[in-house]
């Protein structure tokens, strides 16, 4: 494979902690890549020749985006409900029926093409790790349709059967719990890594997400968890007690649920684009933050909750509202994404990580959230490939 130099970086985001502030920056840097991986970082007039090279002249230059929560394998787009929220509607899931509806009537290859075009769409914008959960089929032939194709193209794959309780079994939600639980979740743990449930009022109870998520742990996938997106609720304390990787949304946090978060391994994953397009508030980063616990920031991107698949977006309602720094947002965007995932081979470039490189159109991350909304992307390497 051709070695590839980037050379006269004028900032480096390394994220690696013994380095500098908490981005690990370098200035003045070069970077090479060989296999995949980052061979080398050092001072630009250090580098080392390699077969190929690529001139940053003097801008900024990150790991790539880990996006680590998605829903991506689905049909149909819901618009008509998006402008209705903007009248005045609450968002309270309901709409997830109708692309489970959708999505269900979808071919293969349809939902595999939509698929394709929004992690193209991401790539483009600098997210080089996605996370893509199931949850629209909501059969067991559907979810494990889901997770099959999801393994296709994403690089981190949940079985999120427990999404909604669909129509057929609103009057027992418990029966359909036990199906997520043994015949559905079989069905979909050869593709999968990560065992999902949205853990809201409306969705599943504390019970009936416990029984999910132990009965994925024991088929041998990891536990993540919606919690407490729509209100208070115990989504955040289940997903501490089963070690989850992630408890996802945190809008509606008690005291209880920061500490816990804090004296955990679970990272508290906040998605801003949800809030903006649900005109909910802001989860409170600030008081995760300095509570101790650790932030990742991700999309969501869905065709409910939010129909955008920008990391930059993100950071620059993060900063804007949330009252993160550019520096802990960029930092949550990439380092904590990757910290939601368990993964050490991304969300830095440390020699030896994956090759995933951000070209920004930038001097510096903090133009990311000081520019919103301009495309800011240069060029953009995964796993040592140019996007
Ligand atoms: O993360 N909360 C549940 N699921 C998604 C929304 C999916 C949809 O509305 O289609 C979310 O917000
Ligand atoms: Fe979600």
């Amino acid at each position: 494979m051709v070695s590839t130099v980037i050379a006269n970086i004028g900032e480096l985001v390394t994220n690696d902690p013994t380095v500098g502030d908490g981005l690990g920056i370098v200035r003045d840097a070069a970077l090479v890549i060989e296999d995949g991986k980052v061979a080398w970082r050092g001072p630009s007039s250090d580098a080392p020749a390699a077969d190929e090279s690529f001139d940053a002249a003097g801008r900024a230059v990150l790991p790539g985006f880990v996006d680590s929560h998605a829903h991506l394998v689905f049909a149909g787009e819901r618009a008509e409900e998006f402008a209705a929220r903007m009248s005045g509607q609450r968002y309270d899931g309901g709409g997830i029926r109708t692309t489970v509806e959708r999505s269900r009537a979808a071919s293969d290859d349809e939902l595999r093409a939509t698929l394709r075009r929004i992690i193209d769409e991401m790539a483009r914008q600098g997210t080089t790790t996605v996370e893509c959960k199931s949850g629209y089929g909501l059969t067991v032939e559907q979810e494990a349709r889901a997770v099959r194709i999801a393994a296709e193209l994403a690089d981190e794959v949940t079985y999120l059967g427990a999404h909604v309780v669909p129509t057929e079994y609103k009057d027992d939600t418990d029966a359909y719990a036990r199906l997520v639980s043994t015949e559905m979740l079989a069905a979909c743990v050869p593709h999968a890594r990560w065992v999902d449930v949205f853990c809201e009022k409306g969705a599943f109870d504390a019970d009936q997400a416990r029984e999910i998520l132990r009965a994925g742990i024991a088929a041998g996938l990891s536990p993540r968890v919606h919690a407490n997106q729509l209100g208070e609720g115990p989504g955040v304390q289940v997903a501490v007690e089963v070690d989850a990787a992630s408890a996802d949304h945190c809008t509606f946090l008690s005291d209880a649920d920061v500490e816990a978060l804090a004296s955990s391994q679970t990272v508290a994953t906040l998605l801003p684009g949800v809030e903006f397009s649900t005109r909910q508030p802001y989860p409170d980063a600030r008081r995760l933050i300095d509570a101790g616990a650790t932030v990742a920031l991700a999309s969501d991107c869905n065709p409910g909750s939010c129909y955008s698949s920008s990391m930059a977006f993100c950071i620059a309602v993060a900063v804007r509202d949330m009252h993160m720094t550019p520096a802990e947002a960029v930092w949550s965007a990439t380092a904590g994404g990757a910290r939601a995932l368990r993964r050490t081979d991304v969300g830095h470039l440390g020699v030896g990580a994956r090759a995933d490189v951000h070209v920004l159109d930038a001097p510096s991350h903090i133009h990311l959230a000081y520019r919103p909304g301009v495309p800011q992307t240069a060029a953009v390497w995964k796993a040592g490939r140019k996007v």
